[in-house]
C-alpha cells in the first residue's frame, strides 16, 4: 500500500553548520490494511518521514508510492488530488477554534472540492458517527476535552474517505485513559474501514497497543524493525540499544546504592511545552493537510 524506496530528506544548512539529514535512505513497505508503528527519540526523523509519505515534506531523494501511485512523480493539482486518499492527525489536534465541530470536519471536504452541500453534510455526519461525536456537531472545540478534540481531528481526516491515515504522536498530549480511547478508535477505523494506519510515537505503550509492525528510527535511519507481537515474547531481544530501551520501558539510574528506579524518559518530562511546540509547528501545515 505504501512503499518508501531509499527516501532521504536533507534540510539546508544554517549558517556555518552542516545540512541536516533528517531522513537517511529509508526503505519501508507497509501492507494494505496494516498498522505500522514508527518509534524513536525526539529528533530521530519520525515526523519528517511521516510527512514524506504525503509529500507534505517532499523527499530530497528516493521514491514514495501510495496505493499504486508514485507521489514523488506528481506535483500541483495531481498531487493535491492524490493526497485526498491520505488523512493526517497531529499531537496538537489543529482544530479551528472559531468553527463548530461539524464545520471543522466539513473543512476537509471543502478543500477536497466536494462541492455539493448535501453530500458534505452527509459525510460530516458519517465521520462524526464513527468517532461517536454526532451529538457534539454544533459545539466548539473549546467545549471539548483533549480526547474529544483528537476524535474530531480523526473525523476530519476520515471525511474524505482516505485509504491511509498518518498519525504524528496522536496521543502524546493526552492522559493514559484518554490515550486508550483514542487508540481504540484508531484500531476500529483500521479494522472496520480497512484503512492503513501509520503511527509515529515515542511511547512504546502506544506501539504495543496498536501496531502490527514496528520500525525503530535513530538519526534518520530505520535501525531495526520487527512484528509488534515480538514485544510480548519474554525472550525477545531487540538488536539495537535504542530498540532495547524502547522495549524495556524506562531509563535506569543508580541512586547511590538504592535500587535502580524507573524514571520518565526525557521527552515525557515537559509534556505541556512539547505539546505547545508541536501545535505551533502543526498549525503551519494544517491548510496543506486538509487541502
Ligand atoms: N523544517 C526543518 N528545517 C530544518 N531542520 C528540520 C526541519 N524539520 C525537522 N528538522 C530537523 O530534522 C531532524 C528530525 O526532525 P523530526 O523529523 O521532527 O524528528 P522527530 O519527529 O523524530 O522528533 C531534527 O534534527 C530536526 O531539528
Ligand atoms: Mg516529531
Amino acid at each position: 500500500m505504501i512503499s518508501l524506496r531509499h527516501v532521504s530528506t536533507t534540510f539546508p544548512a544554517a549558517r556555518g553548520e552542516d545540512p541536516i539529514r533528517a531522513v537517511d535512505a529509508v526503505s519501508l513497505e507497509i501492507p494494505q490494511g496494516s498498522i505500522q508503528g514508527i518509534i524513536g527519540f525526539s529528533g530521530a526523523g519520525k515526523s519528517t518521514l511521516l510527512r514524506n509519505i504525503n509529500l507534505l515534506e517532499r523527499p530530497t531523494a528516493g521514491a514514495v508510492h501510495v496505493a499504486g501511485t508514485e507521489l514523488t512523480a506528481l506535483d500541483g493539482e495531481a498531487l493535491r488530488r492524490a493526497r485526498h486518499h491520505i488523512g493526517m492527525i497531529f499531537q496538537g489536534f489543529n482544530l479551528v477554534n472559531n468553527l463548530t465541530v461539524a464545520q471543522n470536519v466539513e473543512l476537509s471536504l471543502k478543500f477536497a472540492e466536494v462541492s455539493e452541500k448535501a453530500e458534505r453534510r452527509r459525510r460530516v455526519a458519517e465521520a462524526l458517527a464513527i468517532v461517536d461525536l454526532a451529538d457534539r456537531a454544533e459545539t466548539y472545540p473549546a467545549q471539548l476535552s483533549g480526547g474529544q478534540k483528537q476524535r474530531v481531528a480523526i473525523a476530519r481526516a476520515l471525511a474524505t474517505r482516505p485509504q491511509v491515515l498518518l498519525c504524528d504522536e496522536p496521543t502524546s498530549a493526552l492522559d493514559p485513559a484518554t490515550t486508550a480511547t483514542v487508540l481504540q478508535y484508531l484500531a476500529d477505523v483500521n479494522r472496520d474501514l480497512g484503512i492503513t494506519v501509520v503511527i509515529v510515537t515515542h511511547e512504546m505503550e502506544v506501539i504495543k497497543a496498536l501496531a502490527d509492525h514496528v520500525a525503530v528510527m535513530e538519526d534518520g535511519r530505520v535501525v531495526e524493525r520487527f512484528p509488534a507481537a515480538e514485544l510480548d515474547r519474554e525472550d525477545f531481544a531487540p538488536r539495537t540499544a535504542i530498540g532495547e530501551y524502547l522495549a524495556g520501558g524506562g531509563i535506569r539510574v543508580d541512586r547511590g546504592g538504592r535500587a535502580a528506579a524507573d524514571v520518565a524518559a526525557p521527552e515525557q518530562t515537559d509534556r505541556a511545552e512539547q505539546t505547545e511546540q508541536a501545535a505551533a509547528h502543526d498549525s503551519h501545515q494544517l491548510s496543506e493537510v486538509v487541502g
